[in-house]
């Protein structure tokens, strides 16, 4: 089975990295907007635009699935993705939705999403959130995250002034806090510690993963091979490369 990763950069190797490790694909082609990241900051006709030029991207490549490993083009695009689509499309919000439900019983629970400026605008983690009973959400933007992440910074000074900014204001450690931004899973330690390891962290690879197992039925390769891995990029793409060595097989 071939699937497409598709991301507004480097920042869908999380997501990558955890549908690689859980070995479901034969193969894999990534694909990262790089000469136009990041999406997080555009407004909605731009995110549109551009994921539906990346989903002509993927119609030579014969895909049997799309993933879009970007929570901002999947809160977005994916509707006019799917509309266009003759493989089935996963995003990340679904999947991370019904990781909350299934970490998260409690309705009465604080739930915490933290994404670019566009995916906290579109409201569509709260939305779906407050569709399923959760009512004490609350929803930050923290961009500076993702240039902090992409200079390699995944503890320090610069990032704990940066949560500091972001969290001060929070009293109490949430119950759940949704990454809902593919770069975040990097800092996830650094956010775990400032939240006194009280809150579960849900993780969009992690989640993608779950989702595809109880909702596409795909397991494990019975082969158990690693995919084969391909990089596309619209800009760079030794860079792409160099990164995913770096995040998808090192430490
Ligand atoms: N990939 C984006 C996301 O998950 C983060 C980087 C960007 O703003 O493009 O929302």
């Amino acid at each position: 089975m071939k699937a497409g990763v598709f991301d507004s950069g480097v920042g869908g190797l999380t997501v990558l990295k955890s549908i690689l490790n859980a070995q479901m694909f034969d193969e894999i082609i990534y694909y990262g907007d790089t000469a136009r990241v990041p999406y997080g900051v555009k407004d909605k006709q731009t995110i549109i635009s551009f994921s539906l030029e990346a989903l002509d991207f993927f119609a030579p490549h014969q895909i049997d699935i799309l993933i879009i490993a970007c929570n901002t083009a999947s809160a977005y695009a994916i509707e006019a993705m799917r509309e266009k689509s003759s493989v089935p499309i996963v995003g990340v919000i679904e999947p991370g939705i019904q990781a909350v439900k299934n970490k998260i019983q409690d309705k009465n629970a604080s739930i915490l999403i933290i994404a670019t400026k566009a995916t906290i605008a579109s409201k569509a983690y709260e939305c779906k959130l407050q569709a399923c009973g959760y009512h004490q959400i609350q929803s930050l933007a923290t961009g500076l995250f993702v240039p902090i992440v992409e200079e390699g910074m995944k503890d320090g000074e610069i990032l704990d002034a940066t949560m500091w900014h972001y969290f001060s204001s929070i009293a109490t450690p949430p119950q759940a806090i949704i990454l809902g931004c593919t770069h975040f899973p990097l800092i996830a330690p650094a956010i775990d510690g400032f939240f006194k390891h009280q809150s579960q962290l849900i993780h969009s690879g992690d989640a993608i993963v779950d989702y595809l197992q109880k909702n596409h039925k795909i397991h494990q390769n019975p082969s158990k091979k690693q995919a084969k891995l391909h990089f596309y990029a619209s800009s760079n793409v030794s860079s792409l490369e160099k990164t995913a060595q770096e995040w998808l097989f090192s430490k």
